[in-house]
């Protein structure tokens, strides 16, 4: 068929199997071309692998270091006559790659958050690969059914104590206006965001891994945050999502002492502000982003997630001397470059002065539509969108 993006607000309906392709084709020859992680990883589970930071983990650990990698994700499949979900074409796209390349590579696709995931996990692995010595953890999701107690926690994305009033873009229209978020009514819309965003799953996933006795001696493991510059605060780090991001960097200390006797190590890295199905929610951020890719471009200093990621693997995790840089929170820092004083400089200069009429000229607006599309396989350099397009992909592994 003929695939075109069909969106509603800040979702895209439909994806592009041969232009998902394309960019994982993409962000394999850019991990090739920075050359072997030294002392990388070998046998890496990336819990969330299938978009956004995840799928670009799965791809500099495999590329990168030669890695066997297990995926775990939460998407659609393909079938005859229906589209399946970007992620689901990513995996499809990677786990071909890597075959190709003579790598291990399989995928499971369900609710990560289960225990039933993740014992199908602990019986791959132990089948497969014995133990792993990286864990990933990049799940983004706005509900978590809870495996023990079985509610259904839905995240919120809300200010705390006041409502919180600031500039937002329509990506699509290139609209600036003044948004107002209201508060959180009560301490559920927290406790159900720290359930769904904080850190107790990972601790569980790092327990059952532990306990199968999957986790090799010397391992690591990695989640995701996010800080941001003052002016998302309000809407970010002080708010629910920001709580979820406390627990989640809480949670370290747990999982570093449940890891003492393998000489395991559990980390927290800050990521930059990026384009993503997860991001692209929040409201205020779309219009920090693109002001801030403006900045970077000009700077020579932008990133997206595989150069991230890169970064993260080869100076951060795995560097030489095998000593992992961190803040004195005891945080990884690849925000470094998004947080530099010049660019929030710039950013909350032109953070003032934004309008819709001027956003074109002093954002980077264009860049974050593009990298919009970009995620579901469309506007992709080198893909033929007249072309009649087989929908129907699998992911090898999964068949
Ligand atoms: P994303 O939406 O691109 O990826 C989410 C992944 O989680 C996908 O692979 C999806 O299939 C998987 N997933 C969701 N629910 C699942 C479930 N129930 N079971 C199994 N898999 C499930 O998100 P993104 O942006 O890559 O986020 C990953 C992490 O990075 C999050 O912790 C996020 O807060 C963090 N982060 C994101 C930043 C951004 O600007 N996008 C910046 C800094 C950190
Ligand atoms: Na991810």
């Amino acid at each position: 068929m003929i695939i075109q993006p069909r969106t509603r607000g800040f979702i895209c309906l439909t994806a592009h199997p041969e232009g998902a392709l394309q960019t994982v084709k993409n962000q394999i020859e850019y991990i090739k071309s920075k050359g072997k992680i030294a002392n990388g990883p070998k046998k890496v589970l990336v819990i969330g692998a299938s978009t956004g930071f995840g799928i670009a983990s799965r791809i500099a650990a495999a590329f990168g270091s030669d890695a066997a990698t297990i995926g775990v994700f939460f998407e659609k499949p393909s079938s005859e006559g229906k589209l399946g979900t970007a992620g689901w074409y990513n995996s499809a796209a990677f786990e071909q790659e890597a075959h190709k390349a003579g790598l291990y590579a399989k995928s499971i696709n369900g609710d990560a958050f289960s225990d039933e995931i993740k014992q199908q996990t602990i019986d791959l692995i132990q089948k497969d690969l014995g133990q792993v010595d990286l864990v990933v953890y990049s799940l983004a999701s706005p509900r978590r059914t809870h495996p023990k107690t079985g509610v259904a926690h839905a995240s919120v994305l809300k200010p705390i104590g006041a409502p919180f009033t600031n500039k937002t873009v329509d990506f699509h229209t290139g609209a600036v206006t003044d948004i107002t978020i209201a508060p959180v009514e009560n301490d559920d819309d927290i406790s159900n965001t720290v359930a769904v965003m904080g850190g107790e799953d990972w601790k569980f996933w790092m327990e059952d891994l532990k306990n199968a006795g999957v986790l090799a001696d010397g391992v690591k493991t990695v989640a995701y945050s996010y800080i941001g510059p003052e002016l998302t605060f309000p809407i970010y780090r002080n708010g629910t999502i920001g709580q979820a991001k406390n627990d989640l960097e809480e949670s370290v200390k747990h999982i570093n002492e449940m890891l003492k006797d393998l000489n395991g190590k559990a980390y927290v890295s800050v990521n930059k502000a990026l384009v993503t199905q997860s991001s692209s929610a929040i409201p205020v951020v779309p219009l920090y982003i693109s002001l801030l890719f403006k900045a970077m471009k000009e700077k020579g200093t932008h990133e997206g997630t595989i150069e991230q990621m890169q970064r993260l693997f080869a100076e951060r995790l795995y560097t030489e001397d095998e000593n992992v840089p961190l803040d004195e929170n005891g945080r990884i820092r690849i925000d470094d470059w998004e947080m530099a004083e010049d660019v929030q400089a710039e950013v909350a200069k032109n953070w003032d002065k934004v309008t819709t009429e001027n956003l074109s000229e002093i954002s980077d607006i264009e860049g974050y539509r593009r990298d919009f599309f970009n995620l579901f396989g469309f506007e992709i350099d080198g893909v033929d969108y007249e072309k009649d397009t087989n929908e129907d992909v699998k992911v090898p592994s999964i068949a």
